[in-house]
C-alpha cells in the first residue's frame, strides 16, 4: 500500500455522526435541506406527535405510569433549521383520561390559541417559524404542569444556526429529567431518579462511543421539571459551551455547565486519550440517582508513529470550489520520500474540501476551514487527487525515491 493517512479530527465528520435518539417523527415536506453552507431556502417540516398515557420501564423493572409523546420518554427529537416552518399537529389519543397540550419552546405566538389543551380524541394543528437557532424543550402545559412533566411528557427541539458550527464528528442528543413517585415527591423535589434520556443510568448499560482527538458534540437539555444540571464530563474539560445552543452565546475551557429547568446547551469537546470518561450532573445527589453515563473513548492509543521524511504544504486557495488545476498550490507538487513526503493539506478557503486520491489511493477526509490534513506517501508514482465535494478542483503529487549519490 502506497500510502498511510495520518490521524485527523476533520477526517471522520458526517459519516460518523452518531445520533441516538431516532429522528422518525420528522416527515418532511420535501427534501431535507443538507448541511451545506450556501443553502439558504426555508423548508416547511410536518411534526405530527401524539399523546399516549403509557407504561413505561424507567430502570432495570420499574416501570412508571407516564405521560408522553409517541410512548417513549422523552418524545422523539426535533430538527429543523433556523428560518424553518413547523407545521405541527398534536393528537391526544382517544384512549386516554386527561387533557394534553403542546408547548414549543422554540416558538413566539399566543400561549391561548396555540398552547391550549385538548381532550382525548381531539386534535390541535399550528405552524410557528423557527427563529431563533438553539436546543429548546416542548412540553406539555396542561395543569398541573409539574406532573405532566415529572411523567414524561418533554422533548428536544433542535434549530440548526442558518450560519453552521464548524462539523462535528459525533453528535449526542441528551434530555436529563427527574422521575417521581408521588405529587408529594414531586413538590418537595424528591425524585426517585434523575436520568438521561429516561432511564437509570442509560449509558453506563450503553455507553457512547467516540474517538480520541475526535470533536463530540453533545446537544443537552434539562427538562427538570424542578431541579438544575450541573453537566460535567469527567476526565475532560469543554471545548465550547454555547448557552441555549446558539453559537453567538459562546462560552470556552468550561469544566461545568450549569443548565436550568428548560435550558439547553451545545457542548464542544475532545477526548485526548483511550478509556473511558463518565458524565454526570455533578449536583451528586442528583448523579447517584442514575444521572451517569459513559463516553467509550477508543482509537489510537499510543502516539501515531513518526513519519517517514519531513513534510511539504498545499494551501487548498481562497475560492478552490470554482477553479480547478488551480485550486491546490503548489500544483503539481514534487516530493521525496524520506525528505518531505508528508503532504500537508491546509485550508485557506471558507468552505470543507478533500483531497481525495483517483481510484481511492489515499484521502484527507473533509478538512474544515482553517484546518489541515496530512498524508504520507511511501511508494514513488504519480498521484493524481481531486476535492470530493467539488471533483473540479484537481490535484497532482509525484512521488521520487531519493537519489542514489
Ligand atoms: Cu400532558
Ligand atoms: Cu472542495
Amino acid at each position: 500500500m502506497a500510502v498511510q493517512s495520518s490521524p485527523s479530527r476533520a477526517g471522520r465528520t458526517a459519516l460518523g455522526v452518531a445520533i441516538v435518539m431516532v429522528l422518525a417523527v420528522v416527515t418532511v415536506a420535501g427534501v431535507r435541506l443538507s448541511m451545506d453552507t450556501t443553502a439558504t431556502l426555508s423548508k416547511r417540516y410536518d411534526v405530527n406527535l401524539v399523546a399516549f398515557e403509557a407504561t413505561v420501564e424507567v430502570a432495570p423493572g420499574d416501570f412508571m405510569a407516564a405521560y408522553t409523546y409517541n410512548g417513549t420518554i422523552p418524545g422523539p427529537v426535533v430538527r429543523v433549521r433556523q428560518g424553518d416552518v413547523v407545521n405541527f399537529t398534536l393528537t391526544n389519543a382517544g384512549n386516554n383520561t386527561l387533557g394534553h397540550s403542546m408547548d414549543f419552546h422554540a416558538a413566539t405566538v399566543a400561549w391561548n390559541l396555540y398552547y391550549r389543551t385538548i381532550a382525548p380524541g381531539q386534535t390541535i394543528n399550528f405552524e410557528f417559524v423557527a427563529e431563533y437557532p438553539g436546543v429548546f424543550m416542548y412540553h406539555c402545559g396542561t395543569p398541573p404542569v409539574i406532573e405532566h412533566i415529572a411523567r414524561g411528557m418533554y422533548g428536544m427541539i433542535v434549530v440548526d444556526p442558518k450560519d453552521p458550527l464548524p462539523l462535528a464528528d459525533r453528535e449526542f442528543f441528551l434530555v436529563q429529567s427527574e422521575l417521581y413517585d408521588t405529587m408529594d415527591d414531586m413538590m418537595n423535589k424528591t425524585p426517585t431518579y434523575v436520568v438521561f434520556n429516561g432511564f437509570h443510568n442509560r449509558y453506563v448499560h450503553t455507553p457512547l462511543e467516540v474517538g480520541v482527538d475526535e470533536r463530540v458534540r453533545v446537544y443537552f437539555l434539562n427538562v427538570g421539571p424542578s431541579l438544575w444540571s450541573a453537566f460535567h464530563v469527567i476526565g475532560t474539560v469543554f471545548d465550547r459551551v454555547y448557552t441555549d445552543g446558539n453559537p453567538r452565546n459562546v462560552q470556552v475551557g468550561l469544566q461545568t455547565a450549569n443548565v436550568p429547568p428548560s435550558g439547553g446547551i451545545i457542548a464542544d469537546l475532545t477526548f485526548a486519550q483511550v478509556g473511558q470518561n463518565p458524565f454526570v450532573t455533578h449536583a451528586f445527589a442528583d448523579a447517584s440517582k442514575g444521572a451517569l453515563g459513559l463516553f467509550n473513548v477508543t482509537g489510537e492509543g499510543a502516539p501515531p508513529p513518526p513519519p517517514i521524511g519531513g513534510t511539504a504544504t498545499v494551501r487548498i486557495v481562497p475560492g478552490a470550489a470554482a477553479k480547478t488545476t488551480d485550486a491546490f498550490d503548489p500544483n503539481p507538487i514534487v516530493v521525496v520520500i524520506g525528505v518531505n513526503n508528508t503532504v500537508v493539506w491546509v485550508n485557506d478557503d471558507t468552505l470543507a474540501h478533500t483531497a481525495t486520491g483517483v481510484n481511492g489511493t489515499f484521502d484527507t477526509g473533509l478538512i474544515q476551514p482553517g484546518q489541515g490534513a496530512s498524508v504520507t506517501f511511501t511508494a514513488p508514482g504519480t498521484y493524481a487527487y481531486y476535492c470530493l465535494p467539488h471533483p473540479n478542483m484537481r490535484g497532482t503529487i509525484v512521488v521520487q525515491e531519493m537519489a542514489a549519490h
